[in-house]
């Protein structure tokens, strides 16, 4: 086990559980992450001391718990490098970001004919509220294909983009791993006048986030996978957009003024925060955003990089064309995900075995069924890594899919 791993495995109690009487070994990170005993006992000290609803009570609760809910923005703020804490909106996940994204600025600025361009690689949440958008204004949705090897054609890419409206790209893509060029897509289109939204999901826990440096207009990420807890996600946004574009839900503390005619809209992050928000959760994602801090994402990408090589290495030599791994070849170029194929073996039946030796890993289409179109397959089996994952594991997952292959006879 390296220094990181044997270091930070104990603050993670799930990580020390069984399953069918053995040792749980955990390769669903890109679905979910573990949580550490700090990121919990955050959320356990609010609960028990501080809670009360934020932005109301003129009391003490009240008050701590909008001090600490507000302390939250600024450390996402910090987090992110937004230049300004107002341009973090709270949401409840990634999915509700792009939502808000593509109802408010469809709303503002799509029409009849407009092009909104989505990546090939894209999860249905950077997709599907793109189609539910355009089928309201008449815009359309185009795709930027990919090469064989699981990248953006950034040929392609460049013809594509001027001329859209709206380039919506993932900057780590949740089936490949595929690392995009994110702020070369960003610069095409800002220089095409496109707004550009990045889907960091994948990026945010594995890799620092420089909104400034990326160049993008929004950038949508969620705190499960990140050692948050879940219902928190995290939308920025620029604020001349953030300032120009229409909320996207009504009630609560959204409002300035409620009157007989209409009403108006409170100013920058709350216009976009409507009803009760995520209050614990806020709290829990600010304490996961300080452990991996602590951590420093150096050595996170570092122990991921070996640890993806180490399986890399130990499956293609252990199993040869039996297994087919999706995406780029060169693992500087990919986060700690790997998909991939096992002879004829259903992705599913893959997981059951795997399961049954504690192994934990997605298996299905991954929401990105274009994705899976393009890469001709109905699913995939998923393994996905976090700095907590060690190189005995992935001998674990070798030796599973040995007895897979035994039970299959490939
Ligand atoms: N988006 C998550 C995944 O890729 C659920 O598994």
């Amino acid at each position: 086990m390296t220094d990181l791993a044997s270091r930070i495995r104990q603050d993670f109690p799930i990580l020390q559980r069984k399953v069918h009487n053995v040792p749980l070994v955990y390769l669903d990170n890109g679905a979910s992450s573990q949580r550490p005993v700090q990121v919990i006992a955050a959320m356990d000290e609010h609960y028990r001391m501080h809670h009360a609803n934020i932005h109301r009570g003129a009391h003490t609760l009240g008050e701590e718990s909008t001090q600490a809910y507000e302390s939250a923005r600024e450390k996402v703020a910090g987090f992110v490098n937004a230049p300004a804490t107002h341009e973090i909106i709270f949401t409840k996940n990634a999915t509700e970001a792009f939502n808000l994204v593509a109802s408010s600025c469809g709303r503002f600025f799509l029409s009849e004919g407009d092009r909104i361009l989505v990546s090939a690689m894209e999860h249905h949440a950077n997709i599907v509220p793109w189609f539910m958008v355009a089928e309201q204004t008449g815009a359309k949705v185009d795709w930027i294909p990919l090469t064989s090897d699981g990248q953006i054609d950034l040929e392609a890419a460049h013809a594509l983009i001027p001329g859209a409206k709206i380039v919506a790209c993932t900057a780590v893509s949740n089936v490949l791993g595929t690392i995009n060029p994110i702020a070369e897509i960003c610069a095409k289109a800002r220089e095409s006048g496109a707004v550009s939204v990045v889907d960091a999901a994948q990026l945010a826990p594995h890799l620092p986030i420089d909104v400034q440096a990326l160049g993008c207009d929004f950038l949508g990420f969620t705190g499960h996978k990140m050692c948050g807890p879940t219902g928190i996600g995290v939308l920025w946004g620029r604020t001349e957009l953030l300032d120009a574009i229409p909320p996207f839900l009504g009630g609560g503390e959204m409002i300035e003024i409620v009157d007989f005619e209409g009403f108006t809209t409170a100013p920058l992050p709350y216009k976009f925060e409507a009803g009760t928000m995520p209050i614990a959760e806020a709290i829990g994602l600010a304490t996961a955003i300080d452990y991996l801090t602590d951590i420093g994402f150096d050595a996170i990408r570092k122990h991921e990089v070996d640890l993806l090589g180490t399986t890399f290495d130990m499956l293609t030599s252990a199993f040869g064309d039996k297994i087919r791994i999706y995406g780029p070849q060169d693992i500087n170029r990919r986060s700690g995900i790997l998909s991939f194929n096992f002879g004829d073996i259903h992705p599913h039946d893959l997981a059951s075995i795997l399961d049954a030796e504690g192994v934990a890993i997605r298996a299905g289409h991954h929401c990105a069924q274009p994705l899976m179109r393009t890469l001709g397959v109905q699913a995939t089996a998923r393994a996905s890594f976090y700095f907590y994952n060690t190189k005995e594991e992935v001998e674990i997952l070798a030796h599973g899919l040995e007895k897979a292959a035994d039970i299959f006879g490939i």
